[in-house]
């Protein structure tokens, strides 16, 4: 399986934008959601992740190459899952999943109908409340081990994880988040590029797999399932 993925600025994505073009890059739908956000931060997210997400569908995916970005719409499922719909029809088998976080924007598309979460992070400091409230106690633990310099990535990589996950069942927050447990170990001392590490949870009997990196101060995370080899692609 080939996981094709990008991360970049909200900027990034604006700049490659001329604003007259908006029309041309987003469909009907698309044009109807976005005009019904109201707060601006949630429609640059919004809009970002769109067109980050449909560049890299356009270059990667064999269907959507000689397409227009306006005809590949990237819209929302009532869980709040992305789906994709191409000439009316609706592609429910499509893995595509985006996150976005202090404007930046990480998508991710893979080549196998197999299910797909990514989540990105800022490392910045959790507070206490937040750690009791969604952490188990084997990762408060895990917490309570490491020096304190090294607490903000730890906690944000475990939640991150967390969200790859429950975005790859499709699930968001709708499930209390101790029901994962996630167990990086040692393995958060390691090489640039994507890191695989563990977890268990009792929400799926599948083969889920957890992958992340780092890039500067955020931290990115992938979860899929199937038992191929997965080879990363950054576009
Ligand atoms: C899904 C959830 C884990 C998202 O995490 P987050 O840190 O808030 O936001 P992220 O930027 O990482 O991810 C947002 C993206 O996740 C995707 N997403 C949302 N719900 C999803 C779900 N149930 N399954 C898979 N993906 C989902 C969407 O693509 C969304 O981006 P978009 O709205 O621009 O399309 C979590 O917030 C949640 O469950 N949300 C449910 C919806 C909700 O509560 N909305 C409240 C206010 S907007």
């Amino acid at each position: 399986m080939t996981v094709f993925w990008s991360f970049s600025s909200i900027d990034q994505e604006f700049t490659k934008t001329k604003p007259r073009e908006l029309n041309s890059l987003l469909g009907e739908q698309e044009r109807e959601y976005l005009n019904s956000l109201r707060i601006e931060k949630r429609r640059s997210e919004w809009l970002a992740g769109r067109l980050a997400l449909k560049r890299l569908l356009q270059a990667v995916h064999a269907e959507l190459a000689g397409r227009e970005l306006s005809e590949i719409q990237i819209l929302k499922l009532e869980n709040g899952a992305p789906c994709l719909l191409i000439d009316n029809d609706l592609r429910l088998n499509e893995s595509i999943s985006l996150s976005h976080s202090n404007r930046h924007v990480f998508c991710a598309y893979a080549d196998e109908k197999d299910l797909l979460g990514v989540d990105l992070e800022l490392v910045e400091k959790r507070s206490l409340d937040f750690i009791q409230d969604f952490f188990t106690v084997d990762e408060i633990h895990q917490l309570n081990l490491c020096p304190p310099a090294d607490h903000p990535f730890l906690a944000n990589i475990i939640w991150s994880a967390k969200e790859a996950i429950l975005k790859a069942l499709s699930l968001g927050l709708t499930v209390d988040t101790r029901r994962i447990n996630i167990q990086p170990g040692s393995s958060i001392i390691s090489s640039p590029g994507w890191n695989s590490f563990g977890f268990t949870t009792d929400l799926i009997d599948k083969d889920l797999r957890l992958y992340w990196r780092r890039d500067d101060e955020f931290v990115l995370t992938i979860c899929v399932t199937g038992h191929l080899p997965v080879r990363f692609v950054q576009l």
